[in-house]
């Protein structure tokens, strides 16, 4: 593709440098996006090429932005300044493009805030929102279950996301989200081990209790079921608490276990019948133990409401 509309500056502040325009463009990238910022990211080649890697990281990240843009202009309606907390962030090619793409042009003090443990990579992610111009990216050296209680994030969070963070980093973004009361959740769960340790130590113990032990007695489906559940918890700990939720998957099946799209929107919803489930859920697995992690202090004051 002849690309014709040289990306706009950011609004929000100067780049280092111009960018260098490459002659052609992969056809999936926007007009207005920085080439700089695919470049910097290895989305994009020195010549404007992806390659076959990235392509399928641009498409994930593009469909993630699909189901976050209207959350973000339902937040808009109700006030400017959003305030978005990435988790696990790794490289941050999410907050990144979604910054791109629709933060660099608010101008309202709007801001993404990356959490992540790795502190090269929030190094990394801090040079580089620097040299694009982006200030409205700011980059945390912290675990999620740290950030909950850090004085570098505003009171108010509008709406957190959670792509691929590791094992149990997804139940910290849920209970982040929770405690800050944040609109909206947009998560996408990496493997979680803990369910299926706990339906594996108590495999011998609850196979004579009743045939249904068999959906993860072997092994491979303990792991596999132990997945599914965990995510089945999430969603009802995450309506116990309001929430409407919403699951999907997030691009084809290539990523099997590893695609699954979770989007929660509060809407202060009856609590009482998904307390109840979420308890008949852990009570009827033999994973009553796993109830601090999904069954919070937070729902138990809630399971009064309504
Ligand atoms: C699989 S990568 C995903 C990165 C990014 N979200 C993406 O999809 O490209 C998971 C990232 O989460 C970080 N991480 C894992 N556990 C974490 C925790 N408890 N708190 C903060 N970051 C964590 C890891 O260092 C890693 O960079």
């Amino acid at each position: 593709m002849k690309r014709s509309d040289p990306a706009k500056p950011a609004k929000q502040g100067k780049q280092d440098k111009p960018e260098q325009q490459p002659d052609t463009l992969a056809p999936e990238i926007r007009p207005g996006q920085s080439i700089a910022l695919l470049q910097e990211l290895h989305i994009l080649t020195r010549d404007g090429k992806l390659n076959q890697d990235s392509r399928r990281k641009l498409k994930q990240v593009y469909h993630l932005v699909q189901f976050i843009e209207p959350l973000l202009n339902e937040i808009r309606q109700d006030h400017p300044a959003i305030s978005l907390v990435d988790h696990g962030a790794g490289k941050s090619y999410l907050g990144f493009i979604l910054y791109d793409l629709f933060f660099k042009n608010l101008d309202d003090g709007s801001h993404i805030y990356g959490i992540e443990t790795r502190e090269e990579l929030v190094r990394k992610s801090t040079d580089l929102a620097r040299q694009l111009g982006f200030p409205g990216m700011s980059f945390l050296n912290l675990s999620v279950a740290e950030s909950t209680e850090s004085s570098a994030l505003p009171a108010r969070i509008d709406i957190v996301t959670a792509l691929h963070a590791c094992n149990t980093a997804t139940d910290d973004a849920i209970d982040f989200a929770l405690k800050k009361r944040a609109s909206y959740m947009v998560l996408v769960p990496c493997c979680q081990a803990e369910v299926a340790s706990v339906l594996k130590k108590n495999k011998a113990k609850d196979l004579g209790k009743t045939a249904l032990t068999e959906i993860w007695r072997h092994p491979l489906h303990t792991r596999e079921f132990g997945s599914q559940v965990t995510n089945v918890l999430r969603c009802l700990q995450l309506e116990a608490h309001g929430y409407q939720v919403n699951v999907t998957e997030l691009v084809g099946w290539e990523h099997s276990m590893k695609n699954e799209l979770i989007i929660a929107s509060y809407k202060n919803l009856p609590r009482k019948r998904p307390t109840e489930r979420l308890q008949e859920v852990l009570a009827t697995l033999g994973l009553e133990e796993m109830g601090q992690r999904f069954y919070t202090e937070q729902l138990a004051q809630a399971g009064a409401a309504p």
